[in-house]
């Protein structure tokens, strides 16, 4: 089985190959940092189940769409094809929309959303021709709510959301190739460090606390448990996290009102500089894994 994973330089990427190369698969690892790439890589082959030929490190920019065709061409050329396509690599945000540069915004939909969709258009021919594979795409429960200081993020991961609920009804004669949107909840990654503010040349910089997250391992494991049962869609939180995204379907109202009251306090601490999600957590115990 050929699985090809972006954003695997770090975070939640880089545990998802390291849990597929114990069941040894063949990888496909794709980001822009090479030398993160190879980190990956080194550590994939240390369980042994996996030789050097097996994982192909595929340097990808998700932004420079015009190379995702030569991409795509290089990962059949070494393996002659593509069981599962994750759909990883991605930014977020941390600013006000009233402070954030339209460049901001055109970065977050060219990455996360347009990025995306130029890469399993790539794909998808070759899973059509097949009649067979899994289209994996790492959303965020911000794809299903939205919170304060993130309106670009969640725009980005509402229209991936849109695309691939979409793409999946014209692939109902291909029962064969399955479209799964994994959603999680805050889990500790570079995600926060990464994030846009309010111009696109300036980053977070630090990804504050992150011992309330959920595990990276934690997640990743539910993420393979979700792909290898086809699961259309899949939110992946703690409680009571995780009751927000049924708040905001089934109860809209409620939902919009409760974080209005908890996005004040989140926006009172990025203001002065704290970690805008410690007022989150804080009412929020992390239960353990
Ligand atoms: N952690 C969370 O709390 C959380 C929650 C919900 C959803 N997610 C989603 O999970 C996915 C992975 O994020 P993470 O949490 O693991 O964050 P992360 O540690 O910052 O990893 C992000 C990955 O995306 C890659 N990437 C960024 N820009 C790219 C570009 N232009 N082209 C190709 N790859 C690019 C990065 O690699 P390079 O810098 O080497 O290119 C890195 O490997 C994202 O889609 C994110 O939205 C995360």
């Amino acid at each position: 089985m050929v699985v090809w994973v972006t954003g695997a330089s770090s975070g939640i990427g880089e545990e998802l190959a390291y849990q597929l190369s114990k069941l040894g698969v063949s990888l496909v690892l794709s980001a822009r940092r090479v030398d993160e790439l190879e980190r990956v890589k080194r550590r994939c082959l240390e369980n042994g189940n996996l030789k050097g030929k097996d994982v192909l490190v595929l340097p990808l920019d998700l932004m420079d769409r015009s190379s995702h065709e030569g991409a795509t061409k290089a990962v059949l050329q070494e393996f002659g094809r593509i069981d599962i396509l994750i759909n990883n690599g991605g930014r977020s945000q941390r600013s006000l929309c009233v402070d954030t540069s339209m460049d901001v915004y055109k970065e977050l939909m060219e990455l996360n959303f347009l990025g995306t969709v130029s890469l399993t258009k790539c794909v998808l021919p070759h899973m059509i021709e097949r009649k067979q594979g899994k289209i994996v795409t790492v959303n965020s429960l911000m794809g299903i709510i939205s919170a304060p200081l993130g309106s670009g993020y969640s725009a980005s991961k509402h229209a991936l959301q849109g695309f691939f609920n979409g793409l999946r009804t014209e692939l109902d004669t291909y029962p064969g190739i399955t479209v799964s949107n994994i959603c999680p909840g805050p889990v500790q990654s570079d995600i926060v460090k990464n994030s846009l503010t309010e111009e696109v040349t300036k980053t977070v910089g630090s990804n504050g606390d992150q011992s309330q997250k959920m595990a990276t391992s934690r997640c990743v494991r539910l993420m393979l448990i979700s792909i290898a049962n086809d699961l259309k869609e899949v939110w992946i939180a703690d409680q009571p996290f995780l009751s927000m995204p049924y708040l905001w379907q089934y109860m809209p109202t409620w939902a919009w009102w409760i974080t209005g009251k908890l996005g004040k306090k989140r926006i009172e601490n990025f203001k002065s500089g704290l970690d805008a999600d410690a007022s989150y957590f804080k009412i929020w115990k992390k239960k353990p894994d």
